[in-house]
Protein backbone atom coordinates (compact mmCIF):
# COMPACT_ATOMS: atom_id res chain seq x y z
CA UNK A 1 0.00 0.00 0.00
CA UNK A 2 1.09 3.41 -0.82
CA UNK A 3 1.55 5.80 1.77
CA UNK A 4 -0.89 8.19 0.47
CA UNK A 5 -3.49 5.38 1.00
CA UNK A 6 -2.24 4.70 4.24
CA UNK A 7 -1.76 7.90 5.85
CA UNK A 8 -4.73 10.18 4.54
CA UNK A 9 -4.02 11.88 7.65
CA UNK A 10 -0.72 12.65 6.26
CA UNK A 11 0.32 16.75 6.78
CA UNK A 12 -2.26 17.51 9.14
CA UNK A 13 -3.38 17.73 11.99
CA UNK A 14 -6.33 17.39 14.68
CA UNK A 15 -7.47 18.48 17.90
CA UNK A 16 -9.20 15.51 20.06
CA UNK A 17 -10.96 16.62 22.93
CA UNK A 18 -11.32 14.09 26.47
CA UNK A 19 -8.01 12.31 25.03
CA UNK A 20 -7.67 10.79 28.33
CA UNK A 21 -10.67 8.98 28.44
CA UNK A 22 -11.45 5.20 26.63
CA UNK A 23 -12.63 6.80 23.15
CA UNK A 24 -10.24 9.93 23.04
CA UNK A 25 -7.31 7.47 23.18
CA UNK A 26 -8.50 5.25 20.94
CA UNK A 27 -9.16 8.42 18.05
CA UNK A 28 -5.87 9.62 19.06
CA UNK A 29 -4.07 6.92 17.90
CA UNK A 30 -6.15 6.00 15.05
CA UNK A 31 -5.38 9.60 13.90
CA UNK A 32 -1.65 9.18 14.50
CA UNK A 33 -1.64 5.77 12.44
CA UNK A 34 -3.19 7.63 9.93
CA UNK A 35 -0.55 10.39 9.08
CA UNK A 36 -2.10 13.63 11.51
CA UNK A 37 -0.24 15.32 14.62
CA UNK A 38 -2.97 15.58 17.04
CA UNK A 39 -3.73 18.19 19.34
CA UNK A 40 -5.16 16.35 22.56
CA UNK A 41 -6.84 17.95 25.35
CA UNK A 42 -7.35 16.71 28.45
CA UNK A 43 -8.02 17.81 32.17
CA UNK A 44 -5.97 15.30 33.86
CA UNK A 45 -2.14 16.85 33.39
CA UNK A 46 -0.90 13.78 35.18
CA UNK A 47 -2.72 11.18 32.54
CA UNK A 48 -2.38 13.57 29.50
CA UNK A 49 1.40 13.85 30.16
CA UNK A 50 1.73 10.26 30.73
CA UNK A 51 -0.33 8.96 27.67
CA UNK A 52 1.59 11.57 25.65
CA UNK A 53 5.21 10.53 25.88
CA UNK A 54 4.07 7.14 25.19
CA UNK A 55 1.92 8.86 22.09
CA UNK A 56 5.77 10.12 21.17
CA UNK A 57 6.64 13.69 19.30
CA UNK A 58 3.57 13.81 16.42
CA UNK A 59 1.29 14.47 20.09
CA UNK A 60 0.84 17.83 21.50
CA UNK A 61 -0.60 17.72 24.79
CA UNK A 62 -2.85 20.51 25.90
CA UNK A 63 -3.98 21.06 29.16
CA UNK A 64 -7.52 22.63 29.96
CA UNK A 65 -10.79 21.85 31.11
CA UNK A 66 -13.42 22.29 27.74
CA UNK A 67 -15.94 24.24 30.34
CA UNK A 68 -13.36 27.57 31.18
CA UNK A 69 -14.45 29.26 28.02
CA UNK A 70 -10.97 31.28 28.18
CA UNK A 71 -8.95 28.10 28.50
CA UNK A 72 -10.70 27.15 25.06
CA UNK A 73 -9.73 30.39 23.49
CA UNK A 74 -6.31 30.24 24.89
CA UNK A 75 -6.00 26.31 23.52
CA UNK A 76 -6.43 27.55 20.08
CA UNK A 77 -4.00 30.68 20.00
CA UNK A 78 -1.53 27.61 21.31
CA UNK A 79 -2.83 25.44 18.27
CA UNK A 80 -2.17 28.59 16.03
CA UNK A 81 1.24 29.21 17.43
CA UNK A 82 2.64 26.11 16.79
CA UNK A 83 1.32 25.79 13.87
CA UNK A 84 3.22 28.77 12.66
CA UNK A 85 6.58 27.92 14.80
CA UNK A 86 6.90 24.26 14.07
CA UNK A 87 5.36 23.94 10.71
CA UNK A 88 2.36 21.34 11.69
CA UNK A 89 0.21 21.45 8.97
CA UNK A 90 -3.57 23.34 9.24
CA UNK A 91 -6.08 22.20 11.53
CA UNK A 92 -7.76 19.94 9.57
CA UNK A 93 -9.75 18.06 12.20
CA UNK A 94 -12.10 18.21 15.30
CA UNK A 95 -13.16 15.85 17.11
CA UNK A 96 -15.77 16.48 19.87
CA UNK A 97 -15.50 13.69 22.32
CA UNK A 98 -15.14 15.35 25.92
CA UNK A 99 -18.53 13.87 27.56
CA UNK A 100 -20.00 13.20 30.72
CA UNK A 101 -23.32 10.96 31.41
CA UNK A 102 -24.78 10.74 34.89
CA UNK A 103 -27.44 8.24 35.15
CA UNK A 104 -31.20 9.39 37.39
CA UNK A 105 -34.58 9.02 37.30
CA UNK A 106 -36.86 12.10 36.71
CA UNK A 107 -37.69 11.98 40.51
CA UNK A 108 -34.39 12.55 42.24
CA UNK A 109 -32.54 14.51 39.11
CA UNK A 110 -30.57 17.28 39.63
CA UNK A 111 -30.72 20.69 37.51
CA UNK A 112 -26.69 21.05 38.70
CA UNK A 113 -26.20 17.58 37.54
CA UNK A 114 -28.36 18.93 33.42
CA UNK A 115 -26.30 21.69 33.35
CA UNK A 116 -22.84 20.71 33.89
CA UNK A 117 -23.69 17.59 30.96
CA UNK A 118 -24.92 20.64 29.12
CA UNK A 119 -22.07 22.38 29.74
CA UNK A 120 -19.54 19.79 28.75
CA UNK A 121 -21.28 17.84 25.98
CA UNK A 122 -23.16 20.82 23.97
CA UNK A 123 -22.17 24.41 25.20
CA UNK A 124 -17.92 22.91 24.72
CA UNK A 125 -18.48 21.03 21.57
CA UNK A 126 -20.41 24.16 20.23
CA UNK A 127 -17.84 26.51 20.98
CA UNK A 128 -14.62 24.67 20.05
CA UNK A 129 -16.79 24.54 16.84
CA UNK A 130 -17.08 28.33 16.45
CA UNK A 131 -13.17 28.60 16.87
CA UNK A 132 -12.21 25.20 15.10
CA UNK A 133 -14.01 26.61 11.87
CA UNK A 134 -12.54 30.51 11.63
CA UNK A 135 -9.13 28.34 11.35
CA UNK A 136 -10.26 25.89 9.01
CA UNK A 137 -12.29 28.40 6.74
CA UNK A 138 -8.80 29.91 5.88
CA UNK A 139 -8.00 26.85 3.80
CA UNK A 140 -11.21 26.66 2.91
CA UNK A 141 -11.08 23.04 4.09
CA UNK A 142 -11.89 20.96 7.20
CA UNK A 143 -13.71 18.26 9.27
CA UNK A 144 -15.26 17.66 12.22
CA UNK A 145 -16.51 15.08 13.79
CA UNK A 146 -18.91 15.19 17.44
CA UNK A 147 -19.35 12.58 19.47
CA UNK A 148 -23.11 11.74 20.23
CA UNK A 149 -25.02 9.04 21.49
CA UNK A 150 -27.80 6.50 20.68
CA UNK A 151 -28.97 7.37 23.90
CA UNK A 152 -30.00 10.84 22.20
CA UNK A 153 -31.38 9.36 19.00
CA UNK A 154 -33.69 6.38 20.95
CA UNK A 155 -33.71 7.73 24.14
CA UNK A 156 -33.26 5.67 27.29
CA UNK A 157 -34.99 5.44 30.70
CA UNK A 158 -32.79 7.41 33.53
CA UNK A 159 -30.86 9.09 31.08
CA UNK A 160 -33.33 12.20 29.93
CA UNK A 161 -30.35 14.98 30.54
CA UNK A 162 -27.61 12.94 29.03
CA UNK A 163 -29.83 12.22 26.22
CA UNK A 164 -31.16 15.85 25.90
CA UNK A 165 -27.67 17.33 25.77
CA UNK A 166 -26.69 14.38 22.90
CA UNK A 167 -30.01 15.06 20.62
CA UNK A 168 -29.04 18.99 20.85
CA UNK A 169 -25.60 18.02 19.67
CA UNK A 170 -27.01 15.81 16.89
CA UNK A 171 -29.12 19.09 15.63
CA UNK A 172 -26.18 21.45 16.17
CA UNK A 173 -24.33 18.79 13.35
CA UNK A 174 -26.78 18.92 11.23
CA UNK A 175 -27.08 22.75 10.80
CA UNK A 176 -23.28 23.33 11.41
CA UNK A 177 -23.05 20.71 8.38
CA UNK A 178 -25.48 23.06 6.14
CA UNK A 179 -23.69 26.36 7.07
CA UNK A 180 -20.09 25.69 6.34
CA UNK A 181 -20.81 23.31 3.19
CA UNK A 182 -20.33 26.27 1.19
CA UNK A 183 -16.65 26.61 2.53
CA UNK A 184 -15.73 23.56 2.54
CA UNK A 185 -16.13 22.23 6.18
CA UNK A 186 -18.08 18.99 6.82
CA UNK A 187 -19.49 18.38 10.13
CA UNK A 188 -20.74 14.68 10.72
CA UNK A 189 -21.33 12.99 14.28
CA UNK A 190 -20.51 9.23 15.32
CA UNK A 191 -23.41 7.74 17.75
CA UNK A 192 -21.74 4.72 19.91
CA UNK A 193 -24.42 2.39 21.27
CA UNK A 194 -22.42 0.76 24.50
CA UNK A 195 -18.76 0.89 24.20
CA UNK A 196 -16.54 -1.19 27.11
CA UNK A 197 -14.77 2.54 28.37
CA UNK A 198 -14.54 4.37 32.29
CA UNK A 199 -18.33 5.68 31.29
CA UNK A 200 -19.88 1.99 31.36
CA UNK A 201 -17.69 0.32 33.96
CA UNK A 202 -19.88 1.22 36.45
CA UNK A 203 -22.63 -1.00 35.27
CA UNK A 204 -22.86 -4.04 37.00
CA UNK A 205 -22.53 -7.30 35.69
CA UNK A 206 -26.56 -8.03 35.57
CA UNK A 207 -27.18 -4.15 34.34
CA UNK A 208 -24.35 -5.07 31.77
CA UNK A 209 -26.14 -8.42 30.70
CA UNK A 210 -29.26 -6.71 30.14
CA UNK A 211 -27.52 -4.21 27.99
CA UNK A 212 -25.71 -6.50 25.80
CA UNK A 213 -29.11 -8.70 25.36
CA UNK A 214 -30.50 -5.53 23.40
CA UNK A 215 -27.57 -5.58 20.89
CA UNK A 216 -27.95 -7.30 17.94
CA UNK A 217 -23.96 -8.28 17.80
CA UNK A 218 -25.02 -9.50 21.49
CA UNK A 219 -21.63 -7.76 22.63
CA UNK A 220 -20.50 -4.02 23.74
CA UNK A 221 -18.21 -2.51 21.26
CA UNK A 222 -14.76 -1.42 21.23
CA UNK A 223 -13.04 2.11 21.64
CA UNK A 224 -11.26 1.23 18.93
CA UNK A 225 -14.42 0.64 16.27
CA UNK A 226 -15.67 4.30 17.35
CA UNK A 227 -12.01 5.34 16.39
CA UNK A 228 -12.76 3.95 12.89
CA UNK A 229 -15.74 5.24 12.37
CA UNK A 230 -14.22 8.59 13.51
CA UNK A 231 -11.67 8.49 11.09
CA UNK A 232 -13.43 7.60 8.66
CA UNK A 233 -15.49 10.82 8.33
CA UNK A 234 -12.67 13.09 9.30
CA UNK A 235 -10.68 11.64 6.39
CA UNK A 236 -11.20 12.55 2.81
CA UNK A 237 -12.81 9.04 2.24
CA UNK A 238 -15.94 10.75 3.57
CA UNK A 239 -15.44 13.73 1.37
CA UNK A 240 -18.87 13.60 -0.04
CA UNK A 241 -20.80 13.02 3.26
CA UNK A 242 -21.75 15.72 5.86
CA UNK A 243 -24.41 16.26 8.07
CA UNK A 244 -24.65 12.42 8.86
CA UNK A 245 -24.97 10.59 12.32
CA UNK A 246 -22.88 7.63 11.92
CA UNK A 247 -24.15 4.75 14.24
CA UNK A 248 -21.39 2.50 15.77
CA UNK A 249 -23.44 0.31 18.11
CA UNK A 250 -23.73 -3.10 16.75
CA UNK A 251 -27.71 -2.43 16.48
CA UNK A 252 -28.77 -1.91 19.75
CA UNK A 253 -32.51 -0.87 21.17
CA UNK A 254 -31.94 1.17 24.48
N1 LIG B 1 -18.77 4.61 26.27
C1 LIG B 1 -19.97 4.61 25.71
O1 LIG B 1 -20.69 3.61 25.76
C2 LIG B 1 -20.48 5.82 24.99
C3 LIG B 1 -21.68 5.70 24.28
C4 LIG B 1 -22.18 6.82 23.59
C5 LIG B 1 -21.49 8.00 23.60
N2 LIG B 1 -20.31 8.09 24.31
C6 LIG B 1 -19.64 9.38 24.29
O2 LIG B 1 -18.29 9.19 23.94
C7 LIG B 1 -17.48 10.25 24.47
C8 LIG B 1 -16.26 9.65 25.17
O3 LIG B 1 -16.71 8.86 26.26
P1 LIG B 1 -15.88 7.63 26.85
O4 LIG B 1 -16.75 6.45 26.73
O5 LIG B 1 -14.52 7.58 26.27
O6 LIG B 1 -15.85 8.03 28.38
P2 LIG B 1 -14.63 8.37 29.34
O7 LIG B 1 -13.63 7.29 29.26
O8 LIG B 1 -15.26 8.68 30.65
O9 LIG B 1 -14.00 9.68 28.70
C9 LIG B 1 -14.60 10.95 28.81
C10 LIG B 1 -13.53 11.97 28.58
O10 LIG B 1 -14.12 13.29 28.66
C11 LIG B 1 -13.29 14.07 29.49
N3 LIG B 1 -13.97 15.20 30.10
C12 LIG B 1 -15.13 15.20 30.79
N4 LIG B 1 -15.40 16.44 31.24
C13 LIG B 1 -14.38 17.24 30.80
C14 LIG B 1 -14.09 18.61 30.94
N5 LIG B 1 -14.90 19.45 31.62
N6 LIG B 1 -12.96 19.10 30.36
C15 LIG B 1 -12.13 18.27 29.68
N7 LIG B 1 -12.36 16.96 29.53
C16 LIG B 1 -13.47 16.45 30.08
C17 LIG B 1 -12.81 13.10 30.54
O11 LIG B 1 -11.71 13.64 31.26
P3 LIG B 1 -11.41 13.19 32.79
O12 LIG B 1 -10.85 11.81 32.67
O13 LIG B 1 -10.45 14.21 33.27
O14 LIG B 1 -12.73 13.21 33.51
C18 LIG B 1 -12.44 11.92 29.66
O15 LIG B 1 -11.19 12.12 29.03
C19 LIG B 1 -18.42 11.05 25.40
O16 LIG B 1 -18.86 12.20 24.71
C20 LIG B 1 -19.57 10.09 25.64
O17 LIG B 1 -20.77 10.76 25.95
C21 LIG B 1 -19.80 7.04 24.99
Amino acid sequence: MTLGSDAPLKGKSVLVTGATGGLGQAIVSRCLAGGATVFAGGRNEAKLTQLAKSWGEKVVPLIYDVTDERAVKETFRQIQKQQMQTGIGPLWGMVNNAGLMFEAPLSISSLDKFKEQLNVNLLAPYQHMQLAARLMSRQRKGSIVNIVSQVGEHGSSGMSAYAATKAALTGVTKSLAKELAPIGIRVNAVAPGFIDTHLTEHYEEHAREAVVSRIAFQRAGMASEVANAVFYLLSDQASYTSGHVLPVDGIFSP
